[in-house]
């Protein structure tokens, strides 16, 4: 493949990517993706500089990019609210709205959940405790994140599941080439999603307690005005949808890491405190969300490119965070790495990741508590392969068998 024909939509390329991206980032740091029109961006510095340029760089990606046919637009317009998720959008609207949750979500506030997500981790942690194979995505990682944001917005625990479905159904569109059936698909569950919630806005008016969507219903602006419903049915599907598959597969792609890198564990059990940097090199090495959008207000040159006014441009993530002239030895998990946490995996500037806090969080306590309980975790024998969900933004992986090894721990505690 040249560099010129590179898709990473490609499953061939998913699986792994890290080779076109080098490629990208030093022969084509602005690339025009094949068959989708849209600019990729694969350069540490170039991302950062976008991110902090929304007046050339909007965020205000239009509807017509999701939804191809009108058919599935005109349905949320018919039954329920157009999609639109109030972040979304520049300063200054962007910037009330988000001084408006940002209490919310600050690492001291998002510390107050901390004894409720440890139990919620351990409930969890418990039904590993098995010396048979386990498949960490389905039995952890899905179930975590999930139960967490439905806790923290005062949602009944058990729809977990179905808040699960709708979150996924909800970002198919960020894949590309849905059909006009698939896309129909993606609006009707949209729609049943925003009726839940409505319900869930009015039990919270009748009854307030202390969640997140008391918070919604509660705000109000400097001039005293409530959120409109479309906006609070916008950022309820946001953290949801930006909960879900996001703080999976940060999950998922930590234990991969773990697993493929023999003396980590053994590092982390020694030194607790580095689980930290760990974490934060897992997000760097593996991004989750492994790119964004943005649409170009005017023609921007850049690296040579002119990439015309109104074009998508796809600010690669993943690419960036490994990209050496930032990170020396990039592709290395470095626990002693000084500048580990300076990585894209939540973006920066006026975007970066709302729910980060409470991401890092989860995934703290989550391997602070599984490397308490289980030692010497490996793959189950013969599942060494691994398989990707199709996906342009996510990267997320179907499965991970895994199984902690009780005979090498048992040698282990016996050596110490
Ligand atoms: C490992 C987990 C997560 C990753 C990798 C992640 C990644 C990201 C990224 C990259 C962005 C910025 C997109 C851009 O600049 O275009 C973002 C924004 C956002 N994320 Fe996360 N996220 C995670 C978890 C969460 C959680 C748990 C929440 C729950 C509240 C959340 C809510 C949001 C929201 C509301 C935004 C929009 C912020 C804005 O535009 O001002 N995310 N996330």
């Amino acid at each position: 493949m040249t560099t010129t024909n590179i898709n990473l939509s490609d499953p061939e390329v998913q699986r792994c990517p890290f080779g076109a991206y080098k490629a990208l980032r030093d022969e084509a740091p602005v690339h025009r993706m094949p068959n989708t029109g849209m600019y990729v961006v694969s350069r540490y510095e170039d991302i950062c500089d976008i991110v902090r340029d929304p007046d050339r760089f909007s965020m205000a990606v239009p509807m017509d990019f999701l939804f191809k046919t009108d058919a599935a637009k005109q349905y949320y317009r018919d039954h329920g609210y157009p999609r639109r998720t109030p972040l979304s959008s520049d300063p200054p609207y962007h910037t009330e709205f988000r001084d408006l949750l940002e209490p919310f979500f600050t690492a001291g506030r998002i510390r107050q959940w901390e004894p409720r997500l440890r139990e919620l981790i351990g409930n969890l942690a418990d039904k590993l405790e098995t010396d048979k194979p386990v498949d960490f995505v389905a039995d952890f990682c899905f179930p975590l994140p999930m139960s967490v944001m439905t806790v923290l917005l005062g949602l009944p625990l058990e729809d977990h599941k179905i808040l699960k479905h709708w979150t996924d159904v909800w970002v198919l569109p960020f894949s590309h080439g849905l059909t006009p059936e698939q896309e129909m698909y993606v609006a009707e569950e949209g729609i049943k999603l925003q009726r839940y919630l409505l319900d869930a806005f009015e039990r919270k008016r009748r009854e307030p307690a202390d969640d997140l969507l008391t918070v919604l219903v509660q705000t109000r602006r400097a001039d005293g005005s409530p959120l409109t419903t479309h906006e609070m049915l916008g950022f309820a599907e946001q953290a949801v949808v930006g909960a879900n598959e996001t703080t999976q597969n940060g999950l998922a792609m930590a234990m991969k890491e773990l697993i493929e890198n023999p003396g980590v564990e053994d590092r982390l059990h020694a030194e607790p405190g580095k689980i930290r940097t760990f974490v934060e090199e897992c997000l760097r090495l593996q991004s989750p969300t492994a790119g964004m959008y943005r649409v170009t207000t005017q023609d921007v040159e850049l690296h040579g490119v002119t990439i015309p006014k109104g074009c998508i441009v796809h600010l690669r993530f993943a690419a960036g965070n490994r990209d050496e002239r930032h990170f020396p030895n990039p592709d290395k998990l470095d626990l002693d790495r000084r500048n580990a946490a300076s990585h894209l995996a939540f973006s920066q500037a006026i975007h970066h990741c709302l729910g980060a806090p409470l991401a890092r969080l989860e995934i703290n306590l989550a391997f602070e508590i599984l490397l308490s309980r289980r030692q010497h975790f490996r793959f189950a024998r013969g599942a060494e392969s691994f398989e990707y969900v199709p996906g342009l933004a996510l990267r997320q992986l179907k499965y991970l068998w895994i199984q902690s090894d009780p005979a090498a721990a048992a040698a282990r505690a016996t050596a110490a």
